[in-house]
């Protein structure tokens, strides 16, 4: 697959407004500053499509961009930021999970720092994912802050754990934005 236009389309606060174009949606998540928008960037090889902050909690829209005018990347807010108000909160829990309940949904892909150990939020967030059949895959974003050893060390780590709970083995692609690792792995998914 190769991305030869990228386009911002639409951004919704609710998914009632999101597009009515029957095109496949292949959904980027995570929690925030996690760097969703940064990996869009960087597979769409244009710097300026996603809005990137050092700032937590950039996106808190649901952003459509529009590939080669078949389907589209969808970049979903941040979820578990702590700095924003509990209604704020509340508020991004539910675009999510009606976002989730009310889409069709091609692949999902569920972003978590390389360097972390699992966190509670992603966890119960990818086994309600797995209950509910919905096709992810884990990417392990920042790689760039690890030497090759750790990261594997780090992955291994953690599939080890949510393996206690899903009883699959999840795919997964390791992933830099800054150094443009793991675009290829990505871009692979993106047919149908
Ligand atoms: P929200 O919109 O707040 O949910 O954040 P996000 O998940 O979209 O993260 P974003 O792409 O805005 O990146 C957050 C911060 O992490 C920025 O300062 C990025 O420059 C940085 N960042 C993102 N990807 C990478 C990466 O692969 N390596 C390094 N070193 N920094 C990264
Ligand atoms: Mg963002």
């Amino acid at each position: 697959m190769q991305i030869k236009t990228a386009t911002f389309y639409k951004s919704s606060s609710k998914t009632k407004e999101c597009p009515t174009l029957d095109f496949p949606e292949f959904v980027f998540i995570g929690r925030s500053n996690v760097g969703k928008s940064s990996l869009i960037n960087m597979i769409t090889n244009n710097k300026k499509l996603a809005k990137i902050s050092g700032k937590p909690g950039k996106t808190l829209l649901i952003n459509h961009y529009l590939i080669n005018k078949e389907f589209f990347l969808i970049d979903l807010p941040g979820y578990g930021y702590s700095k924003i108000s509990k209604k704020e909160q509340k508020k991004i829990d539910f675009l999510i999970s009606d976002f989730f309940d009310n889409r069709k949904i091609r692949l999902l892909f569920i972003l978590v720092d390389i360097r972390h150990e699992v966190q509670n939020i992603d966890y119960n967030f990818i086994k309600n994912i797995s209950k509910n059949g919905i096709n992810f895959i884990i990417i392990f974003t920042k790689a760039d802050k690890l030497k090759t050893s750790a990261q594997n060390e780090k992955v291994k780590n953690y599939l080890n754990f949510i393996n206690s709970e899903i009883k699959f083995e999840p795919k997964f692609i390791i992933s830099s934005s800054k150094l443009k690792l793991g675009k290829k792995e990505i871009l692979k998914h993106f047919f149908f």
